[in-house]
């Protein structure tokens, strides 16, 4: 272990980091191998060229941005649709459908302690979100006559609670065989010094690396190969916090083919300028978004001639893609968006810090930056009461009082 330690300084002298290692000796030995190991797996020029990026804001000044073209799925005639749908339903039934539920993040913002899919929604009983979107695989299970099998994508705070979760419900009945759970990566956090900071138990401070992560998680971890065993074509990938996403869908899986692309995503008009929603559009001929917190006032304002937002296609995070995308995607890693955020740590004196304003980096990738390693991607323009009720915040929109209206409303609806 002496050897390691004196190694791990070694890196940290190079690169300015040896605060990591001023809580070593008060440490018992399985984290002081934790700690060693945490050290040695972090990429420390990376880290400082993230750090460097923090410092510059970014800009879309040299690319071109354009609308991106969409199918809006009410001006589909009846025969469109059974045409496109037929496509989708031979893939389903024959096995070659699967979904993946990015379940990575904890329901912080909801105020909810554990991971989100466990959040339980009022919907005339309280139903955790998981529930919610098991019950949609299992009537598509029963409708196509197949397996589906489904993904899950945790965190390494989360994965334990969550695979525990489905363990005491019994995976919903869809059999443990059909349910894999995955873990996505994590990345150190830094100060705005550039320093990685310590938590409170005197590890290096990591945090989710962002849902972009998957593609990477995916094939580390074996997800790309068992798709591959199981013969599986077409990927759905969502978040874990959107109860009415339609997670089975023939039409867009039809359009996906036909269209002759090996990706396509759902959007919804967005709501307003402000709305806190990515917005599909082509950077540089290329599919893509831009997210919300990176979009200009100028950008988001702009109307088209029919008097619509011009870049009005809300990103729902509602994505299919081929198996050949997702392992030609997966080989690469996609670009980091720092966020500034608060972040509990302990500091040289041993304090532990609980900050009021943010103080630190936290990088993310983002699922979408891999739509411009595709040259084209089909967009179907959904309706929001029908495909989008995101539970994401404690109050207000997105919140579990505005989506389990939606969600009621549209179970009440839907037969009619
Ligand atoms: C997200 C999208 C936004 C879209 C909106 C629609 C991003 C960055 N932006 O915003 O374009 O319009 O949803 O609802 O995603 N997750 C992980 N691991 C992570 C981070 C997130 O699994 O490291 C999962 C979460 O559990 C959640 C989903 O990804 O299911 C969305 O993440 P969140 O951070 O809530 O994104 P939003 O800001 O809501």
């Amino acid at each position: 272990m002496n050897e390691k330690y004196e190694e791990a300084k070694k890196i940290l002298k190079k690169y300015k980091q040896e605060q990591l290692l001023i809580w070593y000796d008060k440490l018992i030995e399985e984290q002081k191998e934790e700690l060693i190991n945490q050290i040695f797996n972090i990429d420390f020029e990376e880290m400082e060229k993230l750090y460097n990026q923090t410092k510059t804001t970014k800009s879309f000044a040299n690319c071109k941005i354009d609308p991106l073209p969409y199918i809006d799925k009410e001006k589909l005639n009846k025969e469109d649709i059974q045409n496109y749908e037929k496509q989708g339903i031979d893939v389903i039934k024959s096995g070659k459908y699967a979904v993946v539920t990015m379940a990575g993040g904890q329901g912080t913002r909801l105020g909810h302690n554990g991971p989100k899919g466990t959040f339980e929604l009022e919907v005339g009983e309280k139903k955790p979100l998981f529930t919610l979107l098991a019950a949609t695989i299992q009537e598509a299970r029963q409708k196509y006559n197949a397996l589906i099998p489904w993904y899950i994508m945790t965190s390494r705070e989360n994965n334990q609670q969550t695979e525990s979760f489905f363990i005491r419900h019994n995976y919903f009945g869809l059999g443990k065989e059909n349910v894999k759970f995955f873990v996505q990566n994590e990345l150190p956090m830094l100060d705005t010094n550039g320093k990685i900071l310590i938590d409170e138990q005197g590890m290096v401070k990591e945090a989710a690396d962002g849902h972009g992560g998957i593609f990477e998680a995916m094939r580390k971890e074996g997800i790309l190969q068992d798709m591959k065993e199981r013969g599986i074509e077409w990927i759905f990938i969502a978040g874990v916090d959107n109860v009415l996403a339609k997670m089975v869908d023939p039409l867009l899986t039809g359009i996906a083919i036909q269209n002759k692309c090996l990706a396509a995503g759902k959007s919804v008009v967005k709501a307003g300028p402000k709305e806190k929603v990515g917005v599909f559009c082509k950077k540089n001929d290329k599919p893509s978004v831009i997210e919300y917190t990176e979009i200009t006032e100028e950008m988001a304002e702009k109307i088209d001639e029919k008097g619509e937002l011009l870049y009005g296609e809300s990103h729902i995070l509602c994505n299919l893609f081929n198996r050949k995308a997702l392992e030609e995607i997966a080989k690469n890693k996609l670009p980091y968006h720092s966020a500034f955020k608060k972040a509990k740590y302990i500091d040289k004196s041993g304090v532990i810090v609980v900050p009021t304003e943010p103080n630190a980096y936290k990088f993310e990738s983002f699922i979408f930056d891999a739509f411009e390693k595709l040259n084209d991607m089909a967009i179907l323009r959904v309706k929001r009461e029908e495909e989008f009720a995101p539970v994401k915040n404690a109050e207000g929109v997105d919140s579990p009082e505005t989506a389990s209206k939606l969600y009621i409303n549209y179970m009440k609806n839907r037969n009619k």
